[in-house]
């Protein structure tokens, strides 16, 4: 069968797929708990980002626009309180798209965005660049998640760090304050950090945020499965499988599950999965918080509040913070 030798040629020729080991041993690992859980992180290959971006200007998806609203309204205060000639770092900074909001009121003597995709973060910072000509444009392309080293440029300049999106609520607590204290460990003592942090309300409100009616926010879950059969040679059944939304309670956070509709079997690089019908993969966590829960998480991780501001419906907040030496009593 001449033909069908032909055929596993040409297959033979094809070159492997490049998997990130990182990504497989996360998606392995995780799927061989007995609760099991996928790294969020892994969410944001390119289709993931564009649905992400995409999640921001929902209807229901109120966090981006109320920040924005209070980054408009209030950043000419955080001007004043910092003060003028502080190197503005941004962890997380994606595609920039707050910063301008900080960056025209607060007198900054450089902007420092971090980023782990380093595409998108030097193509934000050429932006920036276009729109803010004096600005001193700095890019680090690293893992914010543990203390990064900065410029020497901005060395001996105060710190305003810039955390917005309420992105510190994706973390469990153990990690947020892990997170809080590598950020003062990035930018010293005396560095003052301004924070969004989203606010606990009316489940219907919160459950909605993160199970829209369009049903964006499903298909940014279920792009995880799709990103594995892809990348890690898997067959994960999609149509077996059902985005979930859950208001857990008693951690006072956001679930997001994919859920498994039937029974079922999977390979994933060659290894073989068991689901039973109603078991879930846990994918994210956003955490709300009370004006003071997101206080004694501030502290927790070393950071004193100054000022907090939040919108009429008390939806979300900004919270600007301070780094202080330690206090030697009590
Ligand atoms: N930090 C934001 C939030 O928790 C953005 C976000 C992260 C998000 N992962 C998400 C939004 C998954 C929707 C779905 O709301």
């Amino acid at each position: 069968m001449p033909q069908a030798e032909t055929m596993v040629q040409e297959r033979d020729l094809r070159p492997p797929v490049e998997a990130d080991p990182a990504f497989l041993a996360d998606v392995i690992d995780g799927l061989s708990q007995r609760k099991k859980a996928i790294p969020a992180r892994w969410f944001y290959d390119r289709r993931g980002s564009e649905l992400f971006e995409e999640i921001t200007v929902l209807p229901e998806y109120y966090p981006t626009r109320t920040e924005s609203g209070l980054l408009a309204a209030h950043s000419l205060d955080v001007g004043r309180i910092a003060g003028p000639g502080r190197a503005v770092v941004e962890f997380g900074s994606g595609s920039s798209v707050k910063t301008p909001l900080l960056l025209t009121h607060v007198d900054a003597s450089a902007y420092v965005p971090i980023d782990i995709s380093g595409d998108f973060l030097r193509e934000a910072a050429a932006g920036l660049s276009g729109r803010f000509p004096d600005l001193s444009v700095l890019p680090v392309e690293a893992n914010f998640m543990q203390p990064v080293a900065l410029p020497d440029e901005i060395a001996d300049l105060p710190k305003l760090g810039f955390f917005p999106g309420s992105t510190i609520g994706n973390l469990v607590p153990r990690s947020g304050v892990n997170l809080l204290r590598d950020m003062i460990e990035t930018m010293g003592i005396g560095a003052m950090l301004l924070i969004g942090m989203d606010r606990v309300k009316d489940t219907d409100i919160l459950t909605r945020a993160y199970d829209d009616s369009a049903g964006v926010t499903a298909a940014f879950n279920l792009n995880l499965l799709q990103r594995i059969n892809r990348e890690l040679d898997g067959d994960i059944p999609l149509d077996a499988f059902k985005h979930r939304a859950i208001w857990n309670d008693t951690w006072s956070r956001i679930e997001m599950h994919l859920a498994a509709t039937r029974d079922v079997s999977f390979m994933i690089a060659g290894r073989h999965f068991e689901m039973g019908a109603d078991e879930t993969i846990h994918t994210e966590n956003s955490h709300k918080y009370t004006p003071r829960s997101a206080r004694q998480l501030l502290a927790a991780g070393g950071w004193t509040p100054l000022r907090e501001w939040s919108d009429d419906k008390d939806m979300f907040s900004l919270i600007l913070a301070e780094a202080r030496p330690e206090p030697t009593a009590p």
